[in-house]
């Protein structure tokens, strides 16, 4: 009996599994799974939130128009040049949709992050992985894998999980050497956490290129991961395309409205960012002096690496950690099942987190 098949490709989904939420000891679980904001959303971002209780019947505006002034008016982009989404994983899978298909090919750096392989899967089309150097995307290694097949080349900067990320010389040296027709897709959801001085978010280039897409999230810096909003900018021949396949009202009322909010929290984000600039040193340096090997970041999470022993491997570690009811994030699903992805979380948890793997590093099992 002949029954339904989804498009080839669909079924070589793992689906993504997000970070998990709880452990099993019995003090407060910190999860430091999924690079959240510990500080929360904005004070002003709730009351944007609650005040439209009793709007729930209403459809939110289909065109995000105030939302999409107030990024114009923050990072000097034309607001026509915004296009809007339910986070920005719904963006990504958006655009492989209305560029890749069957037989063509999306390219990405090996440790990027897994949406891109699993958006290019949906759709149809190869997803294709080019080595790093160091943890870190190649511009060379990307540049030779691209074939007349390549449809988008995905870079994260700063990355998940890997922390890593590419000065603008080098984005700019990428975006050369790709073919015109090759949209290059600059994910840079971690960018205001980004201080090094050569970090560039790609916003110059999706500004100046016609074939450049610079893409954001409120779901960090901003807190507002549950409500789902991310938003992307680019030429208008792509805009459009994406006006065209996104749903009508693809981004809710209550995520506008709390958008907005906490784009205008100007002090709140800096607060967030400010943490983040404090803790992030002093965890890497509290773990590095563990003699645990960290990844310089320019995100909100430190990428750990420990040794390929059993028992005190990264799998041990995660085992103490839960133990002591720190939830970090395995690293399988990334191809690097020695590593722990930790968030920077509120002051008492990355101390907690420093004091559990020292002793688990020391060989003191979990109390
Ligand atoms: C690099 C990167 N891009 C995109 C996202 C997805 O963000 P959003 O919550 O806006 O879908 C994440 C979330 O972890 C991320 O790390």
């Amino acid at each position: 009996m002949s029954s339904p098949r989804p498009r080839p490709g669909i079924l070589e989904i793992t689906p993504y599994v997000g970070g998990k939420a709880g452990g099993a000891g019995s003090r407060p679980i910190a999860k430091l799974s999924s690079n959240e904001s510990p500080l929360g959303p904005s004070p002003k971002a709730i009351a944007a939130y609650r005040e439209l209780a009793g709007e729930l019947h209403r459809y939110p505006d289909g065109h995000c128009a105030l939302l999409r002034q107030a990024i114009g008016r923050r990072h000097n982009l034309d607001p026509a040049a915004i296009v809007c989404g339910a986070g920005s994983d719904e963006l990504i899978g958006l655009l492989v949709r209305a560029y890749a298909g069957p037989g063509d090919e999306v390219l990405y750096s090996r440790h990027g992050f897994l949406m891109y392989p699993l958006a290019a899967l949906a759709a149809g089309a190869h997803p294709l992985a080019a080595p790093e150097r160091s943890l870190t995307a190649d511009v060379d290694a990307l540049l030779a894998h691209v074939t007349s097949r390549t449809r988008l080349v995905f870079l994260a900067n700063p990355n998940n999980p890997t922390g890593s990320y590419l000065p603008a010389a080098e984005l700019q040296r990428l975006r050369a050497g790709l073919p015109a027709d090759v949209i290059l897709v600059i994910d840079a959801a971690y960018a205001e956490y980004a201080n090094a001085p050569d970090y560039d978010s790609g916003l110059e280039l999706a500004r100046a290129t016609s074939n450049t897409v610079t893409m954001r999230t409120f779901s960090k810096l901003h807190g507002l991961a549950a409500l789902r909003l991310g938003w992307m900018s680019a030429a208008p021949a792509i805009v459009d395309v994406m006006n065209r396949v996104r749903g009508p009202f693809n981004v809710s009322l209550p995520a506008q409205a709390a958008g907005l909010a906490a784009l205008e929290d100007v002090d709140h984000a800096e607060r967030a960012r400010s943490h983040n600039a404090t803790w992030l040193p002093w965890l890497s340096e509290q773990l590095a002096g563990l003699g645990l090997r960290v990844h310089p970041s320019l995100g909100n999470f430190v990428l750990v690496e420990f040794a390929a022993v059993p028992g005190r491997d990264a799998h041990a570690a995660n085992a103490h950690l839960e133990a002591m009811g720190i939830v970090p994030r395995q690293m399988d699903a990334y191809g690097l099942p020695h590593c722990l992805r930790i968030s920077i979380g509120l002051a008492e948890e990355n101390r907690r987190v420093a004091e559990a793997l020292g002793d688990f590093v020391a060989g003191r099992g979990a109390a």
